[in-house]
């Protein structure tokens, strides 16, 4: 989807030719007399009471006299704000669906336009016209090809839209990942994936398998893979944009490409939405897409530890115990919880990067879903600030988590009589209980977790990935970009080592 912005007058978004011209008009807007057609057609629509203003009122218009897009959608905007101004456009795109609607002008003239606004409007244009067709090519690719984005000032929103258009191409990445049955996703393919986007500079991808993986020692991952036959990879992605030597962002993905649940194997009712739970993965994959498009000075570090989950001769039992990266032992008692025990040991590998801040990202626990159904992802970390940061990020990009607590107690139910913990604990409190065992392995690092198990996909009719939560974290990397580039100028590797150690 090609996005363009341009400064656009009423009058010059009347004169531009497509195939249709999607207009906001917010409660505010009518009150501001304009001239010309397009104009007059808003402000007579809205004084009839045949266009009400209201968030997703509409009003569908037909070769109208002095515009030369055929089609016209007026789309009530409410108070313009950015989740305004998303479901205004999700509801205009939703009546612009036919086949011949190919250029589209999505005039934002009427809306004062907070920050925010712009990167809304682009994202719910994308999302709204978005169709997987990887393994189904008979689906009709998505029409709208050209979206001239229309504003008073185009300057004045440059940065925010360049945001948007590279959140979409990261949301887009990540859902065509996460989308993909799990025989067209198998880690091998996803470390291929990976691979491609360090074509573009500059990202560097470096891919471990089995053998690199027991040289690490990295026992706990290793359980988990040894009942497939697919071979598993560990993906290790830089985006080095910052200063050398400056302490990276890293982030780490579960890539279960799919989750029987081995042994403690799964019921077979939606099992097939298991190939979804490398959700964190194409999330990490989707923000470096977007890394790609945007070219922040900061550095990031992406991990994602892939493989599949299955039961066979060959696989873990409960009751097995296994020994973590961090030498730790771990007795497995419900296959089940294979997620935290590919991450942690991804998280012991990324201490060696020195991190400003490690976010693991995973689609973890059913109890999260129960906890914050599919509004708000999980978010855990054992630092006020980084917690702040990551829910601020959420709030702004439209994709909000919600801090959930680490206290002692939520991690008695990890001990074992066998081995240094148990990978469950009982059902009560099971996002907090996932979290503390992988506390255990973040020693003094930077951490946070976020529980997408309820936001990266929807089920039911309208199943498939939501690329959630790529705009989240791309939003706090350019914060954290933001920060540093005020904050301090130049970090020399002594100085980000010393700084990392404080912390
Ligand atoms: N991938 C699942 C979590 C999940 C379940 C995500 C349902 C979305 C919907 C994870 O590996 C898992 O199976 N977790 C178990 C943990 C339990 C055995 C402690 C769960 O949540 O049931
Ligand atoms: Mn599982
Ligand atoms: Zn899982």
């Amino acid at each position: 989807m090609d996005f363009e912005l341009k400064s656009l007058s009423a009058e010059q978004a009347a004169a531009l030719t497509a195939d249709a011209l999607l207009v906001l008009v917010p409660e505010a807007a009518h009150a501001a007399a304009a001239q010309g057609a397009l104009a007059s057609l808003v402000d007579q629509a809205v004084a009839s009471g045949d266009l009400e203003t209201a968030v997703g009122k509409s009003l569908s218009c037909y070769r109208v006299a002095g515009i030369q897009s055929a089609r016209v959608v007026l789309v009530g905007a409410g108070d313009g704000s950015p989740v305004a101004v998303r479901k205004a456009v999700a509801a205009g795109m939703g009546l612009l669906k036919q086949p011949g609607v190919k250029k589209l002008v999505l005039w934002l003239g009427g809306i004062s336009l907070e920050p925010g606004c712009v990167s809304a409007a682009v994202q719910a244009c994308a999302e709204a016209s978005y169709v997987y067709t990887t393994t189904k090519p008979s689906a009709k690719a998505r029409a709208v090809a050209q979206v001239v984005v229309g504003v008073p000032q185009a300057k004045a929103v440059q940065v925010a839209f360049d945001a948007g258009v590279a959140t979409v191409a990261g949301v887009e990445f990540a859902k065509e990942w996460a989308n993909r049955p799990a025989n067209h996703a198998t880690p091998s393919l996803l470390a291929d994936a990976a691979r491609k986007l360090a074509r573009k500079s500059p990202i560097k991808t470096e891919v471990l398998g089995p053998k690199d993986v027991e040289a690490l020692g990295m026992g706990a991952f290793m359980a988990v893979a040894q009942g497939s036959v697919e071979p598993l990879r560990f993906i290790v992605m830089r985006y080095n944009g910052g200063e050398k030597g400056s302490a990276p962002v890293v982030l780490v993905g579960k890539g279960i490409t799919f989750d029987t649940g081995g042994i403690s194997i799964k019921p077979a009712a939606e099992m097939d939405e298991m190939k979804f739970d490398m959700g964190g993965a194409a999330s990490v994959l989707g923000t470096f897409a977007a890394l790609a498009h945007l070219q922040p000075s900061i550095n990031v570090v992406g991990l994602i530890p892939a493989c599949e989950n299955m039961p066979d001769g060959q696989a873990i039992k409960p009751g097995d115990v296994v020994t973590s990266m961090s030498g730790q032992t771990i007795e497995i008692l419900n296959t089940d919880a294979e997620g935290r025990l590919i991450l942690c040991d991804a998280l012991t590998y990324a201490a060696r990067f020195k991190p400003r801040s490690v976010i693991d990202i995973a689609t973890l626990t059913g109890a999260c879903v129960i906890a914050l159904g599919g509004v708000r992802s999980g978010l855990f970390s054992t630092r006020d600030d980084l917690a702040a940061a990551l829910q601020q990020a959420g709030d702004r990009a439209l994709d909000p988590c919600w801090r959930l607590p680490l206290d002692e107690e939520y991690g008695e139910g990890l001990k074992s009589n066998f081995a240094d913990m148990g990978n469950v604990a009982g059902r009560p409190g099971g996002a907090i209980t996932a979290a503390k065992f992988l506390q255990k392995f973040t020693a003094d690092l930077p951490w946070a977790h976020l529980d997408i198990a309820g936001t990266a996909w929807k089920g039911g009719m309208a199943k498939g990935s939501t690329g959630r939560p790529v705009p989240l974290l791309l939003q706090y990397i350019l914060e954290e970009a933001a920060r540093s580039a005020t904050a301090e100028p130049v970090v020399t590797p002594k100085a980000a080592a010393r700084r990392t150690r404080k912390a």
